[in-house]
């Protein structure tokens, strides 16, 4: 037990003389934030430090238009402008004849601002199919877009752009749905939803007027060919009565001119023709 603490000094000592005289320097740089979502066109500050207490040189490679805001010897703190696209900045020093770097992922985006949904046809009958198309423009990352259709709180459809072109430029989606039986006209909304979280940023959302929908009951076909005859009977009495009447009052009216004609040639017989013989 002794004799093993003995020895264990001078090794632990012999080990930290061995690697700290080596040309093994341990240092850290470090960036902050570590990554950053900025709104093209914006601009921010980033401060590069270091572990190492003396360092020999240290600084920031971009090719964004930087300025150095402020320094001390184990940190600087430089303002980044014009952020206008992606890109990777990265911190150096040098400690003791060695340089260790460090990199800062600087990810653009655009909020979604417009949001528009649109119905078509906006007045459908029950059953029938209808279609919802909702807009954003100009957003990005496309990749971090989720568009939502929303039938009031209900999601209808959900939309994801992974793996879409990153280049700034509308988005869209649209989904057929079949007007069913409720009550009243419905809500229909559009949801846009930016996750910047994994790229240094929050969750930024943005939602679209919403739209009715005006449905409505289709005349049954039953119901239809009821209604038809019954106008039908109707219309054929109306014709028939119409014409009774008019047949009646003419035969009448024949029936007394009739009897007055009778009368008019009695009247002008003879005298002595009239004596009827008894
Ligand atoms: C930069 O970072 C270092 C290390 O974290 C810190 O000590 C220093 O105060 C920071 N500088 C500014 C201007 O925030
Ligand atoms: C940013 O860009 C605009 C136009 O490209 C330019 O006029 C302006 O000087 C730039 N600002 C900085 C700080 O570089
Ligand atoms: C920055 O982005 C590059 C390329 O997209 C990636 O390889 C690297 O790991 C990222 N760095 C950090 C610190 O996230
Ligand atoms: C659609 O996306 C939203 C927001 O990202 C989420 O809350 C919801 O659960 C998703 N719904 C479906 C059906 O995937
Ligand atoms: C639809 O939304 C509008 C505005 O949000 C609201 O005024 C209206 O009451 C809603 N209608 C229904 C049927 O939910």
């Amino acid at each position: 037990m002794s004799s093993f603490g003995c020895w264990g000094l001078p090794t632990a000592l012999l080990t930290l003389l061995c690697c700290s005289g080596s040309s093994e320097v341990t240092f850290e740089v470090y960036v902050w934030p570590e990554r950053l979502a900025v709104e093209a066109i914006g601009s921010r500050k980033v401060n590069c430090s270091t572990s190492c207490v003396k360092p020999e040189s240290g600084g920031l490679e971009t090719f964004l238009s930087k300025h150095l805001v402020d320094q001390q010897p184990q940190w600087q703190q430089y303002l980044i402008s014009n952020i206008s696209q992606d890109a990777e900045l990265i911190c150096y020093f040098s400690c003791a004849g060695k340089t260790l770097t460090k990199s800062l992922n600087i990810s653009v985006y655009q909020p979604p601002k417009q949001v528009t949904l649109k119905l078509q046809p906006t007045r459908v009958a029950l059953g029938t199919s209808f279609t919802i198309e909702c807009r954003v423009a100009a957003v990005e990352p496309l990749e971090s877009l989720t568009l939502t259709l929303l039938r009031g709180q209900e999601t209808l459809h959900n939309q994801t752009f992974v793996g879409a072109a990153p280049a700034p430029q509308e988005a869209a989606t649209t989904f057929i749905s079949m007007a069913q039986r409720e009550g009243g006209p419905l809500n229909f909304s559009c949801q846009a939803e930016l996750d910047l979280r994994s790229r240094g940023g929050d969750i930024i959302r943005s939602v679209s007027e919403p739209q009715v929908l005006q449905v409505y009951e289709p005349v049954q076909d039953s119901q239809m060919v009821i209604i038809v005859t019954v106008v039908s009977v109707l219309l054929f009495l109306f014709v028939t009565s119409i014409l009774l009447c008019f047949i009646i009052s003419q035969h009448q009216r024949q029936r007394r001119t009739g009897t007055y004609g009778v009368l008019a040639a009695w009247r002008r017989l003879p005298r002595t023709f009239r004596v009827q013989p008894a």
